[in-house]
């Protein structure tokens, strides 16, 4: 991703901070702030999210003084500003004063102030306001010092990202004409042939709001489609409106990928970002969480074409929103921060700098928490401080892979409808048993789109690709006739961009170049398994499928496809296509891909590490390279390397100690 407007304008490493929420704190207490950061070696705040109240207090009646103060300590201190818009959360007065800007629930629930985001992204009159808003933050702040970077609302569409409301209603005919231009291409593409839905205007069309059984599914992928275009057009107006007032200064948003939000496709949005940001928080729930972190930050890069980006918040230990909230471990934060850093980001920032004592967040951990300084929480918050200065030099450079996933919003939301072989299938899910099995072999894996550039990678791994239009998928074909080895899995190809099955065997729009042809979908009971000729178990879905070029890499060892292929391999071109119609259990899933990045020729980051210990490489423009090596075991392990390690400032001739939990970076050349 390229940009006139690159990050950051200030000179300097990887960026440190986080939310910096000073309206919740008496002046004494925003003056040790100060110090504090200083002290932590914080060089970036996010300011202003949600000031709007406090900014705007009463409709047209502003006071930026408190601000102003804010800004101004800040510089001094010599600490830039990520500065919100405010738009975040509209003030009281607002939704008092224009209750129509509220959004709506698919069963017509009105959500109401009191929390934040409580305003349909599609609503005219809240767009006014929020550009109003915008506009006198740029004018007042653009030519400020501290400025780094405009921060546009937050976490656009995190609380709603669907609003069925009349605003929504009209957006959403508006955005159906300029896609189908003609109602009767829409009808076509809907299939309103169906259950009498066959529609005579577009006026006639509603959102997918509650109905007596299945809503069609087209308008529900529309919708999908509209509502993630609706938060980037207000993303892109309230971003032109800033570079309108301030063409130097670059523009983000905080994304989430994967930990909440699976409603914006974030690939579409990559041309509109000076910088993609994004916020991960860990899955308490989850003993590898670390995986989902580490797929996250891959998608972070994808999204961003590669280019660096920004970890615009995760947490110094437990949050406060899921059912139970885990502290984080010895080690774990300064191992999530420095993953991310491995992976890409040239930032790493927190929700919060200072724990709140009051509202919905107080117990969320903060770099500065309750307990104040004597605690591990803030040592550590020094401690990263300390290990981010010695990572300057990584700033800048890039992670490269032989390997790519492909990943794809529009399945995500298709493939988990309602109406289908099996409610059980998990778009992520899916996802991540092959990503997990990538990262437990150390290979590196840049997350892309199915638009993107796919010629270049050795492997492509293509999980549950459900919808696919007829250019994207001659895009994969071409990887794999151009030498690499494509393993696609089940339920892909099946539909194309309207959800239309098509027609003459399953998968779809893969037959030809997987060589194989299914005839019927025999998903499995909850909790059933079946027996492949390996060994494996497999469970939720199996498929007749017959050879049709391909060889059969695994059969069904019992179940009534007994003798039938599970998993096959055809030639194509110069590469190879590889089909898994089941889902193969942990152990099964690592040895196809065993046998994939055998056939693919594609290395670990480092050879021969113990399970449990990522590796991963940045590359800089001079032929320099960092090799991260994050040990998540609790015993020290020994690699066999050279360089300068950066963290410790040592030299190492042959080999290296990365002592349990801790992590290691390296500068190789
Ligand atoms: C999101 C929001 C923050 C905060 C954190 C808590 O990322 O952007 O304002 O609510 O969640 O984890």
């Amino acid at each position: 991703m390229t940009s006139e407007r690159p990050w950051p304008l200030r000179a300097g490493g990887i960026a440190y901070g986080g939310d910096y929420n000073p309206e919740q704190w008496p002046v004494d207490v925003q003056l040790e702030d100060v110090e504090l950061m200083k002290e932590a070696g914080v060089g970036l705040v996010s300011v202003g999210i949600f000031s709007w109240a406090q900014l705007e207090p009463r409709e047209g009646d502003f006071d930026f003084r408190w601000l102003d103060a804010v800004l101004d300590r800040l510089h001094a201190a010599g600490i830039g500003v990520a500065l919100a818009t405010a738009t975040a959360s509209p003030p009281p007065w607002l939704t008092r004063a224009h209750p129509e800007i509220l959004p709506e629930r698919a069963d017509g629930t009105v959500l109401h102030q009191g929390s934040r985001q409580s305003y349909a992204v599609s609503s005219p009159v809240f767009r006014d306001y929020a550009v109003r808003m915008t506009r006198r933050m740029a004018e007042r702040y653009g030519d400020h010092p501290a400025l780094a970077v405009w921060h546009v609302d937050n976490e656009l569409g995190c609380h709603v990202p669907h609003d069925y409301s009349d605003a929504a209603a009209e957006a959403f005919r508006r955005w159906l004409r300029n896609r189908h231009t003609t109602i009767e291409a829409l009808n076509s593409a809907w299939g309103t042939a169906f259950w009498s839905q066959r529609y005579d205007s577009f006026e006639e069309i509603l959102p997918p709001r509650s109905a007596p059984t299945f809503v069609n599914p087209t308008q529900q992928l529309d919708f999908a489609r509209f509502s993630s275009d609706e938060q980037l057009a207000h993303y892109r107006a309230l971003r032109d409106v800033l570079r309108e007032v301030t063409p130097h200064v670059p523009t983000t948003t905080n994304f989430m990928m994967t930990t909440a939000n699976k409603w914006v496709d974030y690939f579409s949005w990559s041309g509109d970002m000076d910088v993609v940001a994004n916020d991960h928080y860990l899955v308490a729930r989850d003993p590898e969480a670390h995986i989902g972190l580490a797929f996250s930050a891959d998608l972070s890069r994808g999204v961003a074409g590669g280019a660096p980006w920004m970890l615009m918040e995760h947490s110094t230990s437990a949050v406060n929103w899921q059912p139970r909230n885990s502290a984080k471990g010895a080690g774990e934060m300064v191992r999530n921060s420095l993953a991310h850093v491995a992976r890409g980001a040239d930032a790493v920032m927190f929700f919060q700098w200072r724990q709140s004592t009051a509202g919905a967040e107080k117990y969320h951990s903060a770099m500065l928490p309750h307990a104040g300084r004597d605690s591990d929480v803030w040592r550590t918050t020094v401690e990263l401080g300390g290990h981010l200065r010695s990572l300057a030099p990584v700033r800048g450079s890039r992670v490269t892979a032989d390997t790519a996933l492909v990943f794809d919003y529009p399945s995500w939301w298709a493939s988990e409808m309602e109406g289908h072989p099996t409610q059980d299938l998990g778009y992520l899910d899916e996802v991540m048993r092959w990503y997990r099995a990538l990262w437990r072999r150390g290979v590196t894996v840049d997350v892309v789109s199915p638009g993107s550039d796919l010629t270049g990678y050795r492997a492509l791994v293509v999980p549950t690709l459900y919808t696919v239009g007829d250019e994207d998928a001659a895009r994969v074909a071409e990887a794999a006739r151009a030498g690499a080895s494509v393993l696609i899995t089940f339920f892909s190809g099946i539909v194309d961009e309207h959800d239309h099955v098509r027609p003459g065997g399953y998968p779809g729009a893969f037959r030809d170049l997987l060589g194989v042809r299914s005839e019927e979908f025999r998903p499995l009971q909850e909790g059933e398994s079946l027996t492949l000729d390996d060994g494996t178990r497999a469970d939720l879905w199996s498929e007749k499928t017959r050879l049709e070029g391909a060889t059969a890499v695994r059969t069904w060892a019992d179940g009534p496809l007994a003798g039938l292929p599970a998993v096959t391999r055809n030639d194509a071109g110069r590469g190879h296509a590889w089909y898994v119609a089941t889902r193969p259990d942990d152990d099964g899933v690592a040895a196809l891909v065993d046998a994939f990045l055998a056939e693919a020729d594609v290395a670990p980051a480092v050879a021969g590490l113990p399970g449990g210990v990522e590796a991963v490489r940045r590359h800089g423009d001079d032929g320099t390279s960092f090799l991260f090596l994050i040990n998540h075991t609790a015993h020290d392990v020994d690699v066999r390397v050279t360089g300068h390690e950066l963290l410790r400032g040592q030299d190492v001739a042959t080999r290296l100690t990365v002592p349990a939990l801790e992590v290691a970076v390296l500068r190789e050349h």
